[in-house]
C-alpha cells in the first residue's frame, strides 16, 4: 500500500491527515463528514465560527459545490492549480458539511498545486476540508516537521512534502453571484493579480461576519512583534528584509525578493521563537505584490493578544 493510499484510508475513515501545499500546510479531514470536520476543530483548538476552505482537484469538482460567476471561473482558469481561494455560493446540493461552512450559505474552494496533495485528492476523490496546520492562532506550519511541532499526536498522518514552496496562506477572493468581488484575506496570489484578471477588488467591511480569519492576534509567535524596525534595540532580535541579519537575527531575503521572504516568514519567527527572543524586531517591508499578504500577517502577528 503507498502512503497515499494510507492517508486516503485514515481520511475514509473520519480521521485527520495534514497534507502540504505549496502555500502551507494543511491539516485535512473528509469535508462530507460533519464527524471528521469536528476532528479538525477540535485538534486546532479553533473558535467554530471560523469556516474551512474546502480542497478540490479541479474546477470541476469546485462546480459541484458552489454557483461559481464567470468572474470566479475566469480566476480558476487562471490561478489553479495554485494559491487562490473563491469564496462563493453553496450549491443546495454541495455535498460538503454545513460545519465546514460554519452555517454560511456561502463555500470556499480552492484546488492546491502540491503534486502529493493533488494525488491525495484524486485517490480519495471528494473535497477535503483543512484549515492551515497549526494550532489555533499560532504560526502557519511551512514543513512536516512543523506540524509535528503543533500538532503531534493530534493528527493521525502527516504527509511531508518538503518545505512549502510560497510559504504564505492563499489569496482569498469572494465572488457573489452578481459578481461582486471582495478580497477577504491577501495571500500568496498578489491583488495585483487577481485584479489583471477579472477588474477592481474590494476591501471587506471592517468587522464584517463575512470577513474571514480576522481575528486581530492571529498567525502569533510566543515573541512580541515590533514592526517597521529600522534597527533592533538592545536584547531584540532582528528580522531583516533587503540586508543580511545582525547576529542573533535571521533576514527574511538580503535582496529584498518579496517571493523570498514570504517563503521564509513563518519559518524565521518559529525559529527566532526557539531561539528565545523576547521582542521580534522586524524590518520595513514595502506593500506592494506579496508584500501586502506579509504586512497583513506581521500586523496580525503584532496585535495585542
Ligand atoms: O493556503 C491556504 O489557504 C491554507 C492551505 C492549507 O490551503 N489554508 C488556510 O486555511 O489558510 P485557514 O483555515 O487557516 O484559513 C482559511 C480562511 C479562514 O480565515 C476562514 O475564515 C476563511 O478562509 N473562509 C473559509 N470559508 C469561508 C467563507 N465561506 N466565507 C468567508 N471566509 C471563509
Ligand atoms: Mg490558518
Amino acid at each position: 500500500m503507498t502512503e497515499i493510499d494510507r492517508a486516503a484510508g485514515i481520511l475514509r475513515a473520519g480521521r485527520l491527515v495534514a497534507f502540504p501545499t505549496e502555500t502551507v500546510y494543511g491539516l485535512g479531514a473528509d469535508a462530507t463528514s460533519p464527524n471528521a470536520v469536528a476532528r479538525i476543530y477540535e485538534a486546532k483548538g479553533r473558535p467554530r465560527f471560523n469556516p474551512l476552505i474546502a480542497h478540490v482537484l479541479d474546477l470541476d469538482a469546485a462546480l459541484r459545490q458552489a454557483h461559481l460567476h464567470a468572474k470566479a471561473i475566469t480566476l480558476a482558469e487562471a490561478l489553479w492549480p495554485g494559491p487562490l481561494t473563491i469564496v462563493a455560493p453553496r450549491r443546495a446540493d454541495s455535498t460538503v458539511a454545513e460545519l465546514a461552512c460554519a452555517g454560511l450559505t456561502s463555500i470556499a474552494l480552492r484546488a492546491p498545486a502540491h503534486p502529493i496533495t493533488r494525488e491525495l485528492l484524486g485517490v480519495f476523490g471528494k473535497p477535503i476540508a483543512a484549515p492551515s496546520a497549526n494550532r489555533s492562532g499560532k504560526v502557519s506550519s511551512t514543513t512536516a516537521a512543523h506540524v509535528r511541532e503543533e500538532l503531534g499526536e493530534r493528527v493521525d498522518l502527516i504527509l511531508d512534502g518538503g518545505a512549502s514552496a510560497l510559504g504564505l496562506e492563499s489569496t482569498i477572493v469572494a465572488i457573489a453571484a452578481d459578481g461582486g468581488a471582495v478580497l477577504l484575506r491577501p495571500g500568496a496570489a498578489p491583488r495585483e493579480t487577481i485584479q489583471k484578471l477579472i477588474g477592481p477588488v474590494t476591501d471587506p467591511h471592517l468587522g464584517s461576519v463575512e470577513a474571514p480569519g480576522m481575528l486581530a492576534s492571529h498567525y502569533a509567535p510566543r515573541a512580541r512583534l515590533r514592526l517597521n524596525a529600522e534597527a533592533p534595540r538592545e536584547g531584540e532580535a532582528y528580522l531583516a528584509f533587503g540586508a543580511e541579519a545582525p547576529v542573533g537575527g535571521l533576514s527574511l531575503s538580503p535582496t529584498g525578493d518579496l517571493v523570498e521572504a514570504a517563503a521564509n516568514l513563518y519559518a524565521h519567527l518559529r525559529a527566532l521563537d526557539a531561539a528565545g527572543a523576547e521582542t521580534i524586531a522586524v524590518a520595513p517591508i514595502p506593500s506592494i505584490g506579496l508584500g501586502e499578504a506579509i504586512n497583513d500577517r506581521l500586523a496580525r502577528a503584532a496585535a495585542p493578544r
